[in-house]
């Protein structure tokens, strides 16, 4: 994650009115622009989502992304505080990766005293992590409807990594008309499978060693459905069978679900897009992650 010498400084405001004004100018002169919203803690996740969109966006477009550790989507019981903000070293990172302009919203500012409008999409905000984290897709949904009310990008780069977030945000998107494409990256993920999250640091070294497990987890549900299981009964086994081997590993949850409407599947149809999402505990870390497979 070297940062290349760039012709143009990124520009880097706290300000809703600097981001407009600075789209305002680049729109003006033609250019597309794309948009990737993190939470900071940039890994190597968020640079592959930013490179890609860069690349998707071709020469005279501009790469806006944000960092904002949002309390709305936080539970109280949750890691807001000691989330970590390695503020410099992100910026050294976005840059490098090739963002333009930067914005780093004050919770002051999006969230003045008296804001009481939230954004829900129903059903999918539910389930699997919503089920486990009250309130926190309409944390996330608030968030970026107003982040996006600002940015108004063309493009607006969400990963695979957060499969559940990103198809609720494309819903609220075509719900809500906003002219915006959605697009997703791929998990990008360490040398041993473990996919990037900003929450991997949490990991003390036998954890860190043990959470590849929910990676090994869904490789072996994989293998079980190239080798024709169809059960979700039969997925879950062999995920659970992969995490007997490590102790430090504590199930929330392993999922079997329709990849377009996270309805659970008894069995795998023919024809359906499937989404295994898992979430484990280890350590303090509590980790997310999921494959899709589409049967021909
Ligand atoms: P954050 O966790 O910082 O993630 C920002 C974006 O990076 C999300 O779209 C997420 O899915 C993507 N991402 C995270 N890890 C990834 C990985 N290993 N490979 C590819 N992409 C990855 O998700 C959030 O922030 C927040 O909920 C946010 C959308 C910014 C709203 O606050």
């Amino acid at each position: 994650m070297r940062a290349k010498a760039r012709a143009v400084p990124m520009l880097r405001t706290t300000r809703a009115a600097a981001v407009r004004a600075a789209l305002r100018r680049w729109r003006a002169g033609g250019a597309r622009i794309a948009y990737v919203p993190t939470m900071g803690a940039i890994h190597a996740g968020h640079v592959s989502l930013v490179r890609r969109a860069r690349r998707t966006l071709g020469p005279g477009g501009r790469m806006v992304a944000s960092i904002f550790v949002n309390p709305l989507q936080f539970g109280p019981h949750e890691d807001f505080r000691r989330y970590p903000r390695p503020l410099r070293r992100d910026r050294a990172r976005l840059a490098g990766a090739g963002v333009d302009l930067l914005w780093e919203p004050r919770a002051a500012d999006l969230y003045p005293s008296g804001h009481c409008t939230r954004v829900r999409v129903e059903g999918l905000s539910e389930v699997l992590e919503g089920a486990r984290r009250p309130g926190h897709f309409e944390g996330v949904a608030t968030v970026v409807a107003m982040l996006l009310n600002v940015v108004s990008p063309d493009d607006l780069w969400l990963g695979q990594k957060d499969a559940q977030q990103a198809l609720l945000l494309e819903r609220m998107c075509r719900d809500l008309g906003l002219p915006v494409r959605v697009r997703r990256g791929p998990t990008v993920r360490e040398r041993d499978g473990l996919a990037c999250s900003s929450r991997n640091a949490y990991l003390a070294g036998a954890e860190r060693a043990q959470a590849v497990a929910l990676s090994q987890g869904l490789a072996a549900a994989r293998r079980a459905l190239r080798d024709g299981a169809r059960s979700a009964a039969a997925l879950r086994r062999a995920v659970r069978g992969v995490w007997r081997g490590y102790p430090l590993v504590r199930e929330d949850y392993v999922a079997v679900v329709d990849a377009r409407t996270l309805d659970a599947l008894a069995t795998v149809p023919r024809g359906t897009p499937v989404l295994v999402a898992v979430a484990a505990r280890v350590g303090k870390a509590r980790l997310i992650d999921n494959f899709v497979w589409r049967p021909r």
